[in-house]
């Protein structure tokens, strides 16, 4: 005799940072967006979102000593407030949890925190209100919210196309170590867009493909992939934030294989050959940086680690 499980009081869900290993931008769309060739890769610095019954709607967020609680919005048009009005109106149902976010992924730093939060919500909620929306239904809910939130449901490692939003998983079998260093002040993505079209007037409408760097992964030689590492829109945040110029030469003459600005920045990312080396790196930056993380790659997407 079977008998059907009731819906559980609250569900925790872990989502991961992204990193993009490379990110090739086209001229804007007439929609405003640019065109993208991404490959992305979840790295092991994570958020919790969890979601428990409640009579109304709130929204919290915890933040560990070294993230500005000030830099996370969560009054007025959050994301995750975002997500789960439309997962709501998507299946006509109420909106009512307690909703709180634990998080470990820098603010406002290129790495797509507010995205995968939004995408530990859909799942999250989904759970909590027994929806069972389908993982198509889903995907397509999480492009509405954001380019990169789809991946954030997916991933490991992924090749991003259309503005960001349209995944599809590719094979990656080693494991990376990655050194992160966050910033203070963040740099904001749509600004550090409109520079790469002030810098970038000749962007062809179409970006290439990103044949070198999913073949450098298949080698897992770091030394290959930190040749192929490439971000377009390196210069425009380097332009807006010279700084950090200082700070990649830095990574790489304390020993990282290569430095880069994750996505728009202005978080800085150091790829190393192995655990043992990305800790030296750290060790050196840290001398520097008061905030200076090691994590490694790829990570599952966004899943459920308690459900209670
Ligand atoms: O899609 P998402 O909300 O994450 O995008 C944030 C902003 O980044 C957009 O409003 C847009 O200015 C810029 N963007 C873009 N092209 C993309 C993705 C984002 O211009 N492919």
């Amino acid at each position: 005799m079977t008998s059907a499980a009731l819906p559980p009081s609250s569900v925790t869900v872990r989502v991961p940072a992204k990193v993009n290993l490379e990110l090739l931008v086209g001229a804007p769309r007439e929609d405003g967006f640019h065109p993208l060739v991404t490959v992305y890769q979840a790295v092991g610095l994570c958020d919790d979102v969890t979601a428990s019954r409640s009579p109304g709607w709130t929204l919290g967020v915890t933040v560990p000593d070294w993230i500005d609680p000030d830099a996370v919005p969560v009054t007025g048009d959050n994301i995750v407030d975002r997500a789960a009005r439309l997962l709501a109106e998507h299946h006509g149902a109420e909106l009512h949890a307690a909703v709180s976010v634990t998080k470990s992924i820098p603010v406002a730093g290129g790495m797509a925190g507010g995205s995968a939060d939004a995408a530990a919500a859909l799942v999250a909620l989904d759970r909590l209100w027994d929806l069972d929306t389908s993982d198509d239904d889903l995907l397509r809910l999480a492009a509405e919210l954001g380019s990169v939130v789809p991946f954030a449901l997916v991933g490991g490692t992924a090749l991003g196309t259309g503005r960001g939003e349209l995944v599809e998983p590719v094979r990656d079998p080693a494991t990376w170590w990655w050194v992160v260093v966050p910033s203070d002040a963040g740099l904001s993505t749509p600004a550090v867009y409109r520079r790469f079209d002030e810098l970038t007037p000749d962007a062809p409408a179409e970006p290439e493909e990103a044949r070198a760097l999913l073949l450098a992964l298949a080698t897992r030689d770091p030394v290959i992939l930190a040749g192929a590492l490439h971000n377009d829109l390196e210069p425009a945040a380097l332009d807006l934030r010279p700084d950090l110029a200082d700070l990649l030469e830095l990574g790489e003459q304390s020993g990282a294989l290569r430095g880069l600005v994750s996505g728009s920045g202005p978080t800085c990312l150091f790829l190393a050959e192995d655990a043992d080396a990305a800790r030296e790196v750290a060790g050196r930056l840290s001398e520097e940086h008061d905030v200076v993380l090691v994590t490694n790659g790829p990570v599952a997407g966004a899943h459920v680690v308690t459900y209670a």
